[in-house]
Order: structure tokens, then C-alpha cells, then sequence
């Protein structure tokens, strides 16, 4: 037998660990080690939890252990780096919807069975995190299937809908009311409060998510990120498990915090994301029909790139579909080496996921001080000769400044129409993930280099390195 001075230190140590992997996470040099730390403090957690346990039917445990373990091993080879940002979206949702279920358990024991009677603090516990970890669950579920295209980006408007969610949380209040009011109540009476109070708040997290458009998908990844954190943490206060509460406060905290970073990239309030049903295609904003488009091919616009002395890199999603990024960097580098100042400009909404750009860029070894932030590079486009945008649509967007009507009016853009030339490679001139018309595409400065992002980036080098050694 274990002490309970040994777990709490091993708990302690479990927690320490997960807050120098979270530190490691807020550096791409450092990430990689912060990632390995992090699960580290997650398989000691597990293994003290075990033994804290002590005497327990393990072939149940061990069962979960290798069919979950066995599903995330899969997942995890074979996702494609593009389809991250829904998976994190699933991780999200089962990650609330299993404190939930821990919580649920934990309850209906205690009512049923006859177990342990719960004290005031575990039930309220219990029934948060039940309340959260379901919106979490069918929030995610939605969020994943606007993010994997399942389901239209567009917002699904009901109509009432802020009533039938106003009715929804105060019925869910009541049920909770009544549960944690009515100990001796029959116990029938108890599970039916307590099972119509989750059965809401899974209706809600579907009523909550569905009318958010898509392009404000980032917020509300995060925010659900939060969310699964704080149902952990909850369920932890019912377990009386402090590293559940630590470890879920950490993720309710630091989730909270990437919320508002992406309210800040969107330049939106959480209330306006969350409330305002925005986000959609709007009748003016979704016509497709372009007039005056110049399409260049790689030879055209090499010749361009061989004058500039100034260059601009900026990737989007694209890069990412294409694996580009290391196409972007030995075209950067051959720029560079014939004389051109080069840099790369990341939006901190570019890709599907907070930092997409920055990991694969850095994968393909851009110097990190070539990385500049939105903020940081928006005064240099309107002297610089050629902004070459790589797969990036939406955050090229100037709808965002000229048209309060767009579904991504107001949110900061790269100001590459500031630029002498604009060289935009994508394969056509479809809209990108906010559905919307790209103004850009017809501006006089821009050249449309249609084609797929690495195909075309390999076809500008060919003809660079053709026209040095002519
Ligand atoms: P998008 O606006 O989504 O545009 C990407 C463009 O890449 C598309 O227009 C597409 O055009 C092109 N493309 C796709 N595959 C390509 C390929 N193989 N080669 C070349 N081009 C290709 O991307 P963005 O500018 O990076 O903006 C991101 C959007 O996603 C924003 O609306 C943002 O709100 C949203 N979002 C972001 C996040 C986070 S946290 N970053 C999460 C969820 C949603 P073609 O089909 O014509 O090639």
C-alpha cells in the first residue's frame, strides 16, 4: 500500500511537469520537448492514479487502455497535417464528454447504489461538469463538422434561437435546482432531474455552435478547448483528484487565454462571435464572378521575382494542402542569395489551427527572424516590390476593411495590396475558408499564378535558376 503523502507527491510532480510542457509549448525551439513532457506528467498521472486506486478490476482498464490507445496511435499516423485543427476539434469533445461521464458515474452511484452520499460541493461539482463536458461534446461535434466540411461553414439561423437557448439554460438551472435541493427526494425523481439536465446542455452545445459561421471557427476551437478544461477540472473537485483540477484548470486557463488571442486576430468580442449569428456568405459578398483577372505563368512571374529587391512571403492554408513549405524556403533562400530582401508574413488566423504556419515553416528551417507577425510587417508591404502569396486567401482579403457586410468585415488583414506586385498562387479562383469574393484577385498590381502551391513554387525556382544562368 502506496501512503498518501507518496501520491500527492507523485501528483505534485505530475503537475509540475505539465506546467513546464505547457512553458515548452510556447516556443517552437522549445516544443517538441514541452510536448514529450507533457505526456510524461500524463503517463506518470495515470500510472499514480492506478495505484491510488489500488485493488480494482483491471481488465477493464487495461481493455480501455489498448482500444483507445490503439485508435489514437492510428489517428495520429495517419491524419494528414491538414485535417489537424478537426481532430483537435474531436479531442476537444471527448475530452469534455469523458469528464462528463466520470461525473455522471460518480453521481448515479452515489443515487442508485446506494454508494457514498455526496456532499454539497461534489454534487455542484458534479453536475458543472456534466453541464459542460455535454455542451463540450456536441459543440465539438459540430465544430468538427463545419471544420472537415461534413457541414457548411455558413451559420444555421434558427429563428428564437437566443429564446429556445434562454428556455434551454433556465430549464437546465431548474433541474439542477431541484437535484441539489431535494436530498431526500426518491431516487427516480434525483436521475430524471439530473439526466434531463444533461440531456439539455447536449441540445445546447449543438444550439450554441451551429449558428457560428466559419470563419470564426478559430474562436470557438479555443473556447471549446477551454471549456473540456474546466469540465475536467470540475469533475476533479468531484473525485477530490487535485491533479484533475490542476491539470483541467491549466487547460480551462490557457485555452481562455488563445480565445481571446483569436478575438484579437479576428478583431471581434467573444460575445459578438458568439451571440451575433456572423460569419455567413452573404448574398453580395458570395458572387464568384471576377472581371478583370491577369494570369501569369512561372516564367512570366520569375521575371518579376528577378527584379525585385523586396519580397514578401505570405502562406495560408494552401501551403499547408500543398506541402510547400519547403518549395517556399529554397525559393526564399535563392531570392536571397541574388541580392532580394526576403521575409514571411504570418497571420495569426493563416491555416486551420493558432500557429500553423509558424510549425511549417519551421519544419522546412526558416530562420526564425524572417517570421514576422501580422503587426509586425503590415508598414512594410507599401514599400516592398513583390508580396508572393502562397495559398492564402481569406487573410489577403481586403473585404475585411472596404465592406461591413463581409463575413470577415473588421478582422486585421495582411496589407498586401499596399504592394508594388502582387503574385498569387492558388489552383483557381475559388473563395477560401470564409466562402467569400476576393477582391484582391482583380486589383491591377496582382498576378494570378493558378496552379498547385508546391508545383507552382518549383516551377518559379527552375526558371529563377534558368534565367541566372542565362
Ligand atoms: P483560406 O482563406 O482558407 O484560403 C486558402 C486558399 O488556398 C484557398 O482559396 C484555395 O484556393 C488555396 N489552396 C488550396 N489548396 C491549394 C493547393 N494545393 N495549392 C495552392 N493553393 C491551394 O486560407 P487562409 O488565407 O490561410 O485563411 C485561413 C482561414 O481559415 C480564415 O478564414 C480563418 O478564419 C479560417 N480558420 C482558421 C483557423 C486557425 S486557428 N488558423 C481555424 C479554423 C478556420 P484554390 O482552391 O483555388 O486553390
Amino acid at each position: 500500500m502506496v501512503s498518501a503523502n507518496v501520491i500527492a507527491l507523485l501528483y505534485l510532480l505530475s503537475a509540475v511537469l505539465f506546467i513546464f510542457g505547457l512553458k515548452g509549448l510556447t516556443g517552437i525551439r522549445s516544443a517538441r520537448r514541452g510536448n514529450a513532457l507533457a505526456a510524461l506528467a500524463m503517463l506518470l498521472a495515470g500510472i499514480t492514479t492506478l495505484v491510488d486506486i489500488g485493488k480494482a478490476d483491471y481488465r477493464w482498464i487495461v481493455a480501455g487502455l489498448v482500444i483507445g490507445g490503439g485508435i489514437g496511435a492510428y489517428v495520429a499516423l495517419k491524419i494528414a497535417m491538414t485535417a489537424m485543427p478537426e481532430m483537435v476539434a474531436l479531442f476537444n469533445g471527448f475530452g469534455g464528454g469523458a469528464s462528463a461521464l466520470v461525473a455522471l458515474s460518480v453521481i448515479s452511484l452515489a443515487i442508485l447504489e446506494g454508494g457514498e452520499p455526496l456532499g454539497a460541493s461534489a454534487s455542484i461539482s458534479g453536475f458543472v461538469s456534466v453541464l459542460i463536458g455535454g455542451i463540450t461534446l456536441t459543440g465539438s461535434l459540430v465544430a468538427f463538422a463545419k471544420l472537415s466540411g461534413k457541414l457548411g461553414g455558413a451559420p444555421i439561423i434558427l429563428p428564437g434561437r437566443h429564446w429556445i437557448n434562454g428556455f434551454l439554460v433556465l430549464t437546465t438551472l431548474g433541474a439542477a435546482i431541484y437535484f441539489l435541493l431535494s436530498s431526500g427526494a426518491d431516487a427516480t425523481a434525483l436521475v430524471t432531474s439530473f439526466l434531463v439536465a444533461t440531456a439539455l446542455s447536449l441540445a445546447l452545445g449543438v444550439l450554441l455552435v451551429i449558428p457560428i459561421g466559419g470563419a470564426d471557427m478559430p474562436v470557438v476551437i479555443s473556447l471549446l478547448n477551454s471549456l473540456s478544461g474546466l469540465a475536467a477540472a470540475s469533475t476533479g473537485f468531484v473525485l477530490s483528484n487535485n491533479l484533475l483540477i490542476i491539470g483541467g484548470a491549466l487547460v480551462g486557463a490557457s485555452g481562455l487565454i488563445l480565445t481571446q488571442i483569436m478575438c484579437g486576430a479576428m478583431n471581434r468580442t467573444l460575445p459578438n462571435v458568439l451571440f451575433a449569428g456572423f460569419g455567413g456568405v452573404s448574398a453580395a459578398s458570395d458572387s464568384r464572378d471576377y472581371q478583370n483577372i491577369t494570369s501569369y505563368g512561372p516564367e512570366e512571374a520569375a521575371m518579376v521575382l528577378e527584379s525585385a529587391m523586396s519580397v514578401i512571403i505570405v502562406p495560408g492554408y494552401g501551403l499547408a494542402v500543398a506541402q510547400a513549405q519547403h518549395a517556399a524556403r529554397e525559393l526564399g533562400d535563392l531570392l536571397e542569395a541574388r541580392g532580394a530582401k526576403v521575409a514571411y508574413a504570418i497571420h495569426p488566423v493563416a491555416g486551420r489551427m493558432p500557429g500553423h504556419m509558424n510549425v511549417l515553416l519551421a519544419d522546412a528551417d526558416v530562420p526564425y527572424e524572417k517570421l514576422f507577425e501580422m503587426s509586425a510587417i503590415n508598414s512594410e508591404f507599401k514599400t516592398t516590390d513583390v508580396v508572393l502569396v502562397v495559398g492564402a486567401n481569406d487573410v489577403v482579403n481586403p473585404a475585411a476593411e472596404t465592406d461591413p457586410q463581409s463575413p470577415i468585415a473588421g478582422m486585421p488583414i495582411l496589407k498586401c495590396y499596399e504592394a508594388q506586385t502582387v503574385l498569387m498562387i492558388k489552383r483557381s479562383l475559388s473563395p477560401g475558408f470564409a466562402g467569400i469574393k476576393n477582391a484582391l484577385f482583380e486589383n491591377d498590381n496582382t498576378m494570378m499564378i493558378f496552379g498547385d502551391a508546391k508545383v507552382v513554387l518549383q516551377g518559379l525556382l527552375a526558371e529563377l535558376k534558368e534565367l541566372g544562368t542565362a
